[in-house]
């Protein structure tokens, strides 16, 4: 393929924005898609190729998928599963639909999406699909209960995935950054308010404390990079002919993952307790 053409979830904002106009750059053929019709006609004025897509409809994914693959001849070299968000709040406070609503996002509908994409790789023989997940899809945190379990799902999914397409030409990586700077806070802070109440919570003193750090200005987290950084592992994980399974970003990713290695499930659990203190004093 002399173009690749690659599509991409998520991209009104934040990495999804950031690695399509990265790749654009780099002579890459961007489908950046995005699901609100605003964002589409904003990335298009960029100079993107922007398409609507929402993961939450079976519709959207499809007319994606087809207009796609209209443009390029039936081909796509890449998919970057970037788009999700993040559910805030105590596990005893998710309602049914409110988990469901999280993964219909960050799970089914990047299933879905990935498996319309599987033939025509496995008809040319050669794909890259890349998972954006997190450094919260291996280690759990308080009160992230619903997005933790979207992203190990997606990580287990993501597994089977790859040993399932052992030798057919498609690679299949996960990358799991840790604090980017994006909208991801400001869009978890309007989930939390959306369907959280903190009120009638045996959690309600705690919640002050996560309200804090999802409206604080700057940087919530120590260690937080640019979308760069995720930018920098999706050109490796799309170019290098031995792409890497796993690529944690920031020094929290790659600290958590050594001590997840190492640490017995207390000792882990200990610390994380005392990453979660910190955060919500
Ligand atoms: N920022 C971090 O610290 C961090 C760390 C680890 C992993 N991640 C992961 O990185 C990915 C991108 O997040 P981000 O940090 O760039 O945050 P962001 O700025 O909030 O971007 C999230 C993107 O996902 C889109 N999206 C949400 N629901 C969607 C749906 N139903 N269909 C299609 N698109 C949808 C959003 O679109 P709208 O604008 O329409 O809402 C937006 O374009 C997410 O999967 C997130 O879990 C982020």
């Amino acid at each position: 393929m002399k173009v690749k053409p690659i599509l991409i979830t998520g991209c009104s904002s934040g990495i999804g924005r950031c690695v399509a106009e990265g790749l654009k750059a780099r002579g890459y053929r961007v489908f950046a898609t995005a699901r609100k019709a605003e964002d589409v006609e904003a990335l298009q004025a960029k100079g993107l190729e922007s398409l609507p897509l929402d993961l939450n409809s079976t519709d959207s994914i499809r007319s994606a998928v087809d207009e796609t693959l209209a443009r390029t001849g039936g081909r796509l070299y890449g998919l970057f599963n970037n788009a999700g968000y993040g559910q805030p709040g105590a596990v005893e406070d998710l309602r049914r639909e409110v988990l469901r609503a999280q993964f219909e996002t960050n799970l089914f509908g990047m299933l879905e999406l990935t498996n319309r994409v599987i033939p025509v790789m496995r008809a040319q023989g050669a794909g890259r699909i890349i998972q954006n997940s997190s450094l919260l899809g291996f280690v759990a945190l308080p009160y992230r209960g619903a997005y933790n379990a979207s992203k190990f799902a997606l990580e287990g999914l993501t597994d089977t995935l790859r040993l399932e397409l052992a030798g057919s030409g498609i690679h299949v990586s996960i990358i799991e950054p840790g604090p980017i700077k994006s909208r991801f806070r400001a869009n978890a802070h309007a989930a939390y308010r959306q369907n959280i109440d903190p009120e009638h919570s045996a959690h309600r003193e705690r919640y002050r404390g996560l309200e804090r750090r999802l409206t604080k200005q700057g940087p919530a987290a120590p260690f937080t990079l640019p979308p760069e950084a995720v930018l920098k592992k999706v050109i490796h994980a799309l170019e290098s002919p031995r792409p890497k399974i796993r690529y944690p970003v920031t020094a929290p990713a790659h600290f958590f993952a050594t001590l997840k290695r190492l640490l017995p499930h207390g000792a882990l659990d200990w610390v994380l307790q005392q990453v979660a203190k910190g955060e919500h004093r």
